[in-house]
C-alpha cells in the first residue's frame, strides 16, 4: 500500500509518499481501507517536533489521528459482520495518512449512508470537542459568543452550534475569504483578527459588554 511518512521533524517538505507493506489485523483489531484521513492542527505541531513530552512519536512515522473508509478485514475475536462496513475511527497519534490503517474494533464508529466519508473523518475529533465545549458553556438564547479562528475546523462547528442555540455569534478570522465562510455558517458579524483594532471591533460587535469565547 501507499502511505505518507514523516522522515524527520520539520515543515511540509518532510512528508514523503511511498510504498510500505500491507497491514494485518491482530486480535481485537480491524484493517480499514482509508478513504479519508483527518488532518488536525495537532498533526502539524507534532510533525514540527512539538509536544514530544506528551506524544511518543519519533520519525520515521505515518502521521494521522483518524480515518474513514470501509473495513477490509478483521482480526481474531472481532465480529466478521464489520467487514465491508463504512466506518470512522481514531488511530491514536499516527497511522492515518495511508491507504490502510489498523484500529482497535472498539474504536469503530459506523458511518450512516447519508454522511460522506470525508465529512465523517473531519468530524471525528472536532465534533466531540465542539459539542463538549458548547454543552459545558450552556450557550442559549440571549448569549453573546465570540468564536476566534472561526473558519478553522473547531471554529466552524462552534459558530454553527452557538447559532443553533440562539446566541448572537461574532466570528474572527484572517482575510475576506475566511470571514465570508464564517458568515455563511451563520455568524451575525465577522471581524478580521489580523487588523490592529480587531479586539475593539469584536467587543463592539458583541454589544460592548464582553462575551463567552
Ligand atoms: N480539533 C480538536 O479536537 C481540538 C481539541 C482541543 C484543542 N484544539 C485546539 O483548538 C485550536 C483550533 O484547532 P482546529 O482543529 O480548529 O485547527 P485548524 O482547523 O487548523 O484551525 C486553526 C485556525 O487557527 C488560525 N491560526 C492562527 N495562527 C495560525 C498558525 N500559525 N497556523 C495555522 N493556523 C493558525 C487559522 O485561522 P486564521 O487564518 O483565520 O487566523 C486557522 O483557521 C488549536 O489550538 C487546537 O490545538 C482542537
Amino acid at each position: 500500500m501507499r502511505a505518507v511518512r514523516v522522515e524527520r521533524f520539520g515543515g511540509p517538505e518532510v512528508l514523503v509518499a511511498g510504498e510500505v507493506p500491507d497491514l494485518a489485523a491482530g486480535p481485537g483489531q480491524v484493517v480499514v481501507g482509508v478513504r479519508a484521513a483527518d488532518v488536525l492542527f495537532l498533526d502539524v505541531q507534532v510533525r514540527r517536533g512539538l509536544f514530544g513530552e506528551h506524544f511518543a512519536v519519533r520519525p520515521p512515522y505515518v502521521p494521522g489521528c483518524a480515518v474513514a473508509g470501509r473495513v477490509l478485514s478483521v482480526g481474531e475475536g472481532v465480529d466478521p459482520g464489520w467487514t465491508g462496513r463504512r466506518v470512522a475511527a481514531r488511530t491514536g497519534v499516527q497511522g492515518g495518512y495511508a491507504e490502510q490503517a489498523v484500529v482497535p474494533a472498539g474504536e469503530l464508529v459506523p458511518v450512516p449512508d447519508a454522511l460522506d466519508l470525508d465529512t465523517a473523518a473531519a468530524l471525528l475529533h472536532d465534533g466531540p470537542t465542539a459539542l463538549a465545549l458548547s454543552d459545558n458553556a450552556r450557550i442559549g438564547p440571549g448569549a453573546r459568543v465570540l468564536v476566534l479562528a472561526a473558519a478553522g475546523g473547531m471554529g466552524a462547528l462552534l459558530v454553527q452550534l452557538a447559532k443553533a442555540s440562539g446566541a448572537r455569534v461574532v466570528a474572527t478570522a484572517r482575510g475576506r475569504r475566511k470571514l465570508d465562510a464564517a458568515l455563511a455558517l451563520g455568524a451575525d458579524a465577522a471581524v478580521d483578527h489580523s487588523e490592529p483594532d480587531w479586539a475593539d471591533r469584536a467587543r463592539e460587535a458583541v454589544g460592548g459588554a464582553g462575551a463567552w469565547c
